[in-house]
């Protein structure tokens, strides 16, 4: 199979119009690059009183279009020739100006014709002053680009450049990079609710002290955002890590096992698919001591553990689970100890990885075991693995 960047192969013309906010849009042309999208840059000419165009040319590589009458195309029809091969065009930031041009179906410059032109999806994504924003004549503008199916990306509320607070703000670069994925994405897991765990546990020993492991959360996020890609609405139970949750996705943060437990099970009823990531603690300490323990003057101090609750054998064993997927995390002989947890915690799937390859880093090498067998991934980051993995679960749960 073929590993691809999140935006490979995806023709994408970024329209920048007349906004403070027209600076971010650098940062997002990089952005849609770094993630393998092909970007033809478009700028209003009040955009250009912002940002001038050679910063865009030099960082898309491509010559930047902002008149109507530009004859580098030798048809002199740029506004059908530019967005020809277009999977989508952005508009970031969009003004409410432009807001307004597009609703109406006006087309007095290259971008505003270019949109009108179209034949693939608009997305926009609104900066201006909050007055502006909440002026009656722009949430009508707004309302019939929404029913002409113009996809509307933000604002986000916030502190504006005119040193007012409130509804306005461009949504940041990389938040509208992840509504783009979102957007390509193959709504494989549509109308579904995935549960999942995460990250490690923290038993506590004392008020400082406890017992933990070196999962960094990083594959468990990065199912959760290929969930989230893929349609589902994810709730996400987090043991202690240093990330932030992905967006559009429900974080509940845990410390210990048994929190986890509950948390889990409040919520699974509910939910069509369970994947169990996190590197849950086998034992905990029996009794937390309330206060610091201080060390012993003679002989070793003595802690008593008492065993976790599987979480994903118990959910697997309700009477109507859902899809259960578990992960086993191996330091050595991967395949046998896979199949046996998977046989052991009766779930369909389970993806198994070496240790050595998986804690920490950003690449990861697993194999998948199903009823069917085995199903080696090719080595790739945790991202475009956790999308192979929503790909398969799918496949499986349609078949079901
Ligand atoms: O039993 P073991 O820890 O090797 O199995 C790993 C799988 O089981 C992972 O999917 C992990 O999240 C899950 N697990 C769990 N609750 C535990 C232990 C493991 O959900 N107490």
């Amino acid at each position: 199979m073929e590993i691809n960047m999140e935006l490979t192969d995806k023709h994408i013309v970024l329209g920048v119009t007349g906004g403070v906010a027209a600076y971010k849009a650098a940062t997002l042309l990089r952005r849609l690059i770094g993630a393998g999208g092909e970007v033809q840059v478009v700028m209003t000419a009040a955009a250009t009183r912002f940002v001038t165009p050679v910063t865009f040319q030099a960082l898309s590589g491509k010559p930047v279009f902002v008149d109507m009458w530009d004859d580098r195309i030798v048809d002199n029809m740029a506004h059908i020739e530019l967005s020809r091969r277009a999977d989508a065009i952005l508009v970031a930031p969009a003004t409410a100006d432009f807001l307004a041009k597009t609703a109406q179906g006006q087309a007095d410059d290259l971008l505003s014709t270019l949109a009108l032109a179209r034949n693939c999806p608009l997305l926009v994504a609104p900066a201006m002053n909050r007055q502006m924003w909440e002026n009656p004549a722009t949430r009508r503008n707004v309302e019939l680009l929404r029913r002409d199916g113009v996809i509307c990306l933000g604002p986000d509320a916030g502190a504006q450049a005119c040193g007012e607070e409130g509804d306005g703000r461009m949504r940041e670069p990389e938040a509208l990079l992840e509504s783009i994925i979102d957007f390509f994405a193959p709504k494989l897991l549509a109308g579904k609710k995935l549960l999942l765990t995460a990250g490690p546990t923290f038993e506590a020993i004392d008020p400082v002290r406890g017992i933990t492991n070196l999962s960094s959360g990083h594959m468990g996020y990065a199912v959760a955002r290929a969930a989230r890609q893929a349609g589902a609405e994810v709730t996400l139970i987090s043991g202690p890590v240093a990330l932030s949750a992905p967006q559009d996705v429900t974080r509940v943060s845990v410390q210990s096992a048994l929190e986890m437990h509950a948390e889990v099970m409040r919520r699974v009823t509910d939910a069509d698919i369970f994947v169990a990531v996190a590197a849950v603690a086998d034992y905990r300490v029996e009794r937390i001591s309330p206060q610091k323990l201080k060390k012993a003057t003679g002989g070793l101090p003595e802690i008593h553990f008492v065993e976790n609750p599987d979480i994903l054998a118990e959910v697997a064993a309700l009477p109507n689970p859902p899809f259960c997927v578990g992960f086993a995390a191996e330091s050595e002989h991967l395949e046998t100890y896979a199949r046996q947890k998977r046989a052991r915690k009766n779930i369909p799937l389970i993806v198994g990885n070496l240790i050595q390859e998986a804690f920490g880093g950003a690449d990861n090498r697993v194999i998948l075991f199903d009823d069917a067998g085995s199903h080696p991934l090719l080595v790739a980051s945790k991202n475009q693995i956790a999308r192979q993995l929503i790909e398969h679960i799918a496949s499986l749960m349609e078949k079901k």
